[in-house]
């Protein structure tokens, strides 16, 4: 309250204060080749934005002298790109006007430091819920949020939510099938990330957000979809928190580059009836400062396995700090009625407001 009542100061930043709204949503058609499917975007954004906003990220993530001596090893590195990401991303870069260079380290400053909470729980009678928490310390990408419907032959093949001019996806759902969330593991210094870049290509290793789309892309079940993204190697560590259709079916895969740390299901008969992922191993205390696991655990205790649902799932996504002054969106999402997907982006400073 106290946050509101000083924006309300003047109109302009009043408009902070507003409530969670519903990002745009954009049909992608599989279909179209990878160079000119993503021109639909510009229906709803503005590319002098989107533009201006991708540079302030880049500006914040790579400094300034490591951007200028990067750029031409990453625009070399286009060759090792594999599709229909090269195309994609090539496309992204001249329908926004943008350089090849910026849209691929765009591309890949979005797979560093994103702190997350994901959640998977089930109910008394065996529905699956997943929701999660993307935080990330930029706030234009408020702005640049979207629900991603990927269409096949003009069938939802999967859907998504993500940024505007990224191509991975560290939050989704194939229908009737299962959903997936990414969170970040570790926080590598930048330099080791852009090394593993690099090596990451020559090796042919997938970004973690690709692996997302392909396992969407390519699993048929739950089962295939938990194989995939335990084993196919991967530039850096990730939490993959993934949910099926039926009881029992939830899982927190913990990943090294090579294969899967740990992986740690549901337990629903000996009261594992939901899991909570932020960004450190299950298995060990969050640092001293980090209160979003405990605060979430508490939270879903006192919701109780009788009353949780996609509401009291996106209450608990709510709670401070689970929700906190950098979270972009919420997500929540049950593969068995996938027409209940859902996402909201959050007012600047959700920690206070609500
Ligand atoms: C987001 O867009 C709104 C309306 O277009 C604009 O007023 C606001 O300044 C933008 N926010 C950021 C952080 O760029
Ligand atoms: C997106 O595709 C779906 C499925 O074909 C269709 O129902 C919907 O109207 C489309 N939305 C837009 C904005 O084109
Ligand atoms: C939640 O409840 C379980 C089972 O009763 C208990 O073991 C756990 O400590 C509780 N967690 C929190 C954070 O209160």
């Amino acid at each position: 309250m106290r946050r509101c009542s000083v924006l309300l100061l003047g109109f302009v930043l009043a408009v902070l204060c507003r409530a969670e709204f519903a990002p745009p949503t954009v049909n992608i058609s599989l279909d179209e080749e990878p160079e000119v499917r993503w021109a639909p975007l510009l229906t709803v954004f503005d590319k002098d934005y989107l533009r201006k906003a991708g540079a302030e990220i880049i500006d914040a993530t790579v400094p300034k002298w490591v951007h200028h001596a990067v750029a031409p090893i990453v625009a070399a590195l286009e060759k090792y790109v594999p599709q229909p990401y090269a195309g994609e991303i090539r496309g992204m870069a001249s329908n926004m006007g943008g350089s090849l260079a910026d849209t691929i380290m765009l591309n890949f400053a979005y797979e560093v430091s994103a702190f997350c909470t994901s959640i998977i729980a089930q109910d008394k009678n065996g529905n699956v819920y997943h929701g999660r928490n993307l935080d990330y310390p930029h706030s234009v990408l408020r702005n640049m949020t979207v629900d991603i419907i990927f269409l096949k032959k003009g069938k939802v093949a999967y859907r998504g939510t993500s940024f505007a001019g990224y191509v991975g996806l560290w939050t989704g759902q194939s229908p009737n099938k299962f959903t997936v969330s990414g969170d970040q593991r570790g926080s590598e210094h930048w330099w080791n990330y852009w090394k593993n870049v690099v090596s990451a290509f020559l090796l042919r290793r997938s970004p973690v957000s690709w692996l997302v789309r392909e396992a969407l892309e390519e699993a048929q079940d739950f089962e295939e979809a938990v194989m995939r993204l335990s084993k196919i190697p991967i530039i850096t560590g990730v939490y993959y928190i993934v949910g099926g259709v039926r009881a029992g079916e939830g899982v927190v895969i913990t990943r090294d580059r090579e294969g899967p740390a740990d992986i740690w299901p549901l337990d629903p008969v000996n009261g594992g009836w939901f899991r909570v992922e932020t960004n450190f191993d299950h298995w060990l205390p969050p640092p001293a400062r980090d209160h979003r696991r405990d605060a979430a655990n508490k939270a879903l205790n006192a919701t109780g396995q009788e009353h949780i649902n996609m509401d009291t799932l996106y209450q608990v996504l709510s709670v401070h700090p689970v929700c906190n002054g950098i979270t972009v969106y919420t997500t929540t999402m049950s593969a068995a009625t996938p027409e209940k997907y859902k996402t909201l982006v959050r007012p600047q400073g959700c920690s206070k407001a609500d």
